[in-house]
C-alpha cells in the first residue's frame, strides 16, 4: 500500500520530530486511507494480553478470523456472561493463565509463544476500582507493563509490540482542548495516572533498549483510545455497560454525571487502529511512539446525548435519571485529536457513533433473544462487516510489502 508516512511520533513529553507536518489543522494533504491486511495476519504468531477482557476478546476473535495463531495471556475469565465465553473465543487459541504482576511467569509465557506481534491489553481497567484498590492498579498497570517489556526484550522473535494505554493518560488541565500525542502525561485518579506511568515506562524502555537495537529491534508503540462501546462489556461503571444491564432488566439507570463529555466510539474502531499500527510498524520502525485513536469531533459528546442515541434505538423500555448524590471526582470532559493517526497511519474511524450504537443495540437484542449463542454469532458477523467496510473505504489495494 502506498503510504504518506514520513516519520514516527514521539511519546507524551517528547518533542514532535517526525510528525506529519500539517495534521489536525484541516489543511493537511489527503491521507492515504488504510485497512487491515489479511495477508499480513494469516499465520502470524500474535500474543494478546488481557484476551479474556472486553477489548481483548474482540481483538482475539478478529485475529482468529484472519488466520493468525493467537496466544492469550490473562489471569482469569471475567464473570459470566463474559464475551470471551459467549463468543467461544478460547476455542481457537492457546491460553496462558498468568498474572502480569508475576514477571518470571510472564517472561516464560512470552518465550514459549515466540510471538512476532504482541498486543498488551491486560490491565485493571476501571476508575472506581482504582480508587478502591490503588496498589493493585499500579502493580497491574505499571509493573505489569514493565514485566511485559522485559519479556519482549527476551523474545527475539518479537518485532512489533503495541501497549494499550488510554486517553486518560494525559494531564487534562484544559478539558476543552483535544489532546495531541506530545502533550504531557498526567492523570487525576490512580487509573488515569497508572496509564500515564505506563506511557512513560514504555517510552523509557524504547529509548533505552529497543531504539538501540538497529533495524531488527522490536518496534514498540503505545495506543491511546477514548471510551469504547460494544456488545459484551459488562464492566461496572461503564455507561453503556450499565445501560445494557438496566435495558435488559427493565430497571432505571442511575447516571452520575450526565453532562460529562467523552470521545465515544465502537470498540472495533480502536482495534482497527491497533492492527493497522502493528502492520505499519512491521515495515517502518520510525513509527514507534504514541498514537491517539479517537472518534471524529461530532462523536465527542455528553453522556446525556449518548443515552438519548441509545434510547432512540433500543426497541424496549429504557429509562435513566440523574443520581445527584456525591460521587468521586471525574473529569468534566476528555477530548482526543487523532489527526496524527489519520495522517501518519491512514487510520480513520470506520463506524461513526450512530453506526456503533446500532451495532451495540443489535448485539444486545441478539443476546436478549438467543442468549450467548446469539451474542457469539453477532460478534463474529460484526467483525466481518466492519472489516469489509474498512476495506471498501481504503484508498488502495490492501496488500502491503510485508517481509515475513
Ligand atoms: N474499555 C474502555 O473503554 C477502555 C478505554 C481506554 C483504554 N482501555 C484499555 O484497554 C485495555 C483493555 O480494556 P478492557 O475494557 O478490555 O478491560 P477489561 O477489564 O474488560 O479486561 C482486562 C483484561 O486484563 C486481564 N487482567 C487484569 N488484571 C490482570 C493481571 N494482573 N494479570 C493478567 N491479566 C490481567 C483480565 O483478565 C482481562 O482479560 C486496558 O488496558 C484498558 O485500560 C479501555
Amino acid at each position: 500500500m502506498v503510504s504518506t508516512v514520513t516519520g514516527g511520533p514521539p511519546d507524551g513529553a517528547e518533542q514532535t520530530q517526525g510528525r506529519p507536518a500539517t495534521g489536525g489543522t484541516g489543511t493537511s494533504p489527503v491521507a492515504v486511507r488504510g485497512a487491515v491486511d489479511r495477508t499480513f495476519w494469516e499465520g502470524r504468531r500474535v500474543l494478546v494480553t488481557g484476551h479474556t477482557g472486553f477489548k481483548g476478546a474482540w481483538l482475539s476473535l478478529w485475529l482468529q478470523e484472519m488466520g493468525a495463531q493467537v496466544t492469550g495471556v490473562s489471569d482469569r475469565v471475567l464473570p459470566a456472561p463474559s464475551l470471551f465465553e459467549a463468543a467461544s473465543v478460547g476455542d481457537r487459541m492457546t491460553h496462558r493463565w498468568v498474572d502480569v504482576r508475576d514477571g518470571p511467569a510472564l517472561v516464560s509465557a512470552v518465550r514459549s509463544a515466540e510471538p512476532e506481534v504482541v498486543f498488551h491489553l491486560a490491565a485493571q481497567s476501571l476508575v472506581r476500582t482504582s480508587l478502591e484498590e490503588p496498589v493493585l492498579t499500579y502493580e497491574t498497570n505499571v509493573m505489569g507493563t514493565v514485566h511485559l517489556l522485559e519479556a519482549v526484550r527476551q523474545s527475539p522473535a518479537t518485532r512489533v509490540t503495541v501497549v494499550v494505554t488510554s486517553d486518560k493518560c494525559y494531564d487534562n488541565a484544559d478539558p476543552n482542548r483535544p489532546h495531541r500525542e506530545p502533550d504531557p502525561m498526567g492523570g487525576s485518579d490512580p487509573y488515569a495516572s497508572s496509564k500515564g506511568c505506563a506511557e512513560l515506562v514504555t517510552g523509557a524502555y524504547r529509548s533505552s533498549y529497543f531504539a538501540r537495537g538497529g533495524a531488527d529491534a522490536c518496534r514498540v508503540a503505545t495506543a491511546r483510545a477514548g471510551n469504547v462501546i460494544g456488545g459484551g462489556d459488562w464492566s461496572r461503571d461503564r455507561i453503556l455497560a450499565d445501560a445494557m444491564r438496566t435495558a435488559l432488566g427493565g430497571t432505571c439507570l442511575e447516571v452520575r454525571n450526565p453532562e460529562s463529555v467523552r470521545p465515544w466510539q465502537h470498540v472495533l474502531n480502536p482495534l482497527s487502529g491497533y492492527l493497522l499500527l502493528a502492520q505499519r510498524l512491521w515495515v517502518s520502525p520510525d513509527l514507534a511512539g504514541g498514537w491517539n485513536f479517537g472518534p471524529d469531533e461530532k462523536d465527542t459528546m455528553s453522556v446525556r446525548s449518548l443515552l438519548e442515541l441509545f434510547g432512540e434505538r433500543w426497541p424496549g423500555q429504557f429509562e435513566w435519571r440523574h443520581d445527584g448524590s456525591p460521587h468521586p471526582h471525574e473529569e468534566p470532559a476528555l477530548r482526543l485529536d487523532s489527526s496524527l493517526a489519520r495522517d501518519g497511519l491512514g487510520w480513520q474511524p470506520t463506524w461513526d457513533l450512530a453506526r456503533g450504537i446500532d451495532a451495540f443495540t443489535e448485539w444486545l437484542c441478539a443476546y436478549r433473544d438467543r442468549d450467548v449463542q446469539g451474542a457469539g454469532e453477532t460478534t463474529r458477523r460484526q467483525v466481518g462487516e466492519f472489516e469489509q467496510q474498512m476495506a471498501e473505504q481504503a484508498d488502495s489495494p490492501l496488500v502491503e510489502p510485508h517481509a515475513r
